[in-house]
């Protein structure tokens, strides 16, 4: 058993799972949040959002004691913090907003015992730590550290314990104390630095995401124009031994890809040009997709009130709406005055969107054309029941139905 007591702080979809994975490697684990009622949710021994195999890793943390709390003082006499609170961007200088990170730090600090080890765990713009961290420490000594995290909903429990991890601090000691505390449930590697390499490489590796799926999404367009299927394009381009085009989409959202390359852009405007491009790009795939709906809809004479989106989370088979690119084209018709069109998502369950249906049944009645922006299994193995319907599949992930529209 790790002799250190961890507190984590910020119990979402990173905070909760790590939690949970920590106390079932076996470390004294107390989950901290501001949100009273999660809180509430976990103590009655229930997970606040959906993932596959998170339920059973409840169960196994409840059985090792991990705790819960939303009174700071409870976390006063822990030794190790891991801050992992969102890190939204400035819609308009595209900078951090580091406010979640600062006042979190802030709350830590205001209990915690000299020497604790604080490890901010949500991804920061590269110099966030230097900027708006270091100074908030005084008197009372303590360490920084900053440990990223990779892991994708939806498969995010075999990932904590396989991703390899990176470990950002000032000093080896500490780096090692620390690698001792993930250990207790990551298989992977996991590697040293310093604290501004490890900001920067976690938001490159996101970037280097968002500029791959940007290319094939602007392939999707420069094939449109040439008149030849994209898909094809890709499929033989890719037999090339060195080249690996990502399959395109109806854009990007989440917590994550869709966010992280604006740090760059923000901090670094002379230099993060094709950054800027891929951001742009991606964020342009909702209102393209629009077009080309409506293209086919005219075609075959469909009206507007009976066209509909099947998918509102931002991936397949999980429950997450963040950024989505359903959302960023119900924004984006809402923003031309438009009634957004019928939705219908099965992974969420309460309406979040005017005009959103909770019944499949009820969706399929009131569309005769889907556009499919999120391949959830449920979709695909509802072939029989969407038979009958013009389909648009952005996901290309439907097969063998009459009246198929893809890129
Ligand atoms: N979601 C992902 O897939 C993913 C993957 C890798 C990294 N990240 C990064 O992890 C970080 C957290 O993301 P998330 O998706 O878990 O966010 P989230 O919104 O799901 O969870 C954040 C939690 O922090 C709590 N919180 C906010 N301020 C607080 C404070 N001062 N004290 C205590 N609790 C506080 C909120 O109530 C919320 O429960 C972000 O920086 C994100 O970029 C996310």
């Amino acid at each position: 058993m790790n002799k250190y007591k961890v507190t984590v702080i910020g119990m979402g979809y990173i905070g909760l799972p790590t939690s949970l994975a920590l106390a079932y490697g076996g470390v004294d684990v107390l989950g901290y949040d501001l949100d009273s009622k999660k809180i509430n949710t976990l103590q009655s021994g229930k997970t606040t959002f959906k993932e596959k195999g998170l339920d059973e890793l409840f169960a196994g943390a409840l059985q090792n004691g991990v705790k819960f709390t939303s009174v700071l003082n409870d976390i006063a006499n822990r030794d190790v913090f891991i801050i992992s609170v969102p890190t939204p961007y400035d819609r308009d200088d595209k900078k951090i907003d580091p406010s979640y990170v600062v006042s979190a730090f802030n709350s830590v600090y205001s209990v915690c015992k000299e020497k604790a080890i604080i490890i901010i765990e949500s991804t920061i713009s590269p110099g966030t730590i230097d900027r708006f961290v270091r100074p908030l420490v005084k008197e009372k000594a303590i360490h920084l550290v900053h440990c990223p995290e990779r892991i994708i909903p939806g498969n995010m429990i075999y990932e904590l314990k396989h991703n390899s991890r990176t470990i950002g601090c000032d000093n080896e000691e500490i780096g090692e104390i620390v690698k001792s505390i993930y250990q207790s449930f990551c298989d992977g590697n996991i590697v040293i630095t310093s604290i501004k390499v490890a900001e920067m490489t976690k938001v490159v590796e996101n970037t280097f995401r968002d500029i791959n799926i940007a290319f094939a999404n602007e392939l999707v367009k420069i094939c449109e124009k040439a008149g030849i299927d994209v898909y094809e394009v890709i499929r033989i381009s890719n037999m090339h031994p060195r080249v690996n085009i990502l399959q395109p989409g109806p854009g990007v959202g989440g917590h994550c890809i869709s966010v992280d390359p604006w740090f760059l852009v923000g901090d670094y405007p002379e230099e993060a040009k094709l950054v800027k491009q891929a951001r742009l790009i991606n964020d342009s795939m909702p209102s393209y997709v629009l077009k080309r709906v409506k293209e086919i809809a005219n075609k075959l004479g469909i009206k507007e009130e009976r066209i509909g989106i099947y998918g509102l989370t931002y991936k397949e088979n999980v429950d997450d709406v963040r950024e989505s690119p359903s959302l960023q084209m119900i924004e984006y018709l809402e923003s031309m005055n438009k009634k957004p069109f019928v939705s219908y998502d099965p992974w969420v369950e309460t309406a979040i969107v005017p005009n959103q249906t909770l019944s499949f049944d009820d969706f399929l009645n009131k569309v005769d054309l889907i556009i499919v922006m999120q391949n959830h299994s449920h979709i695909i193995n509802a072939k029989e029941k969407i038979s009958g319907k013009v389909i648009f599949d952005t996901k290309h992930c439907l097969e063998g139905l009459d009246k198929l529209y893809r890129y």
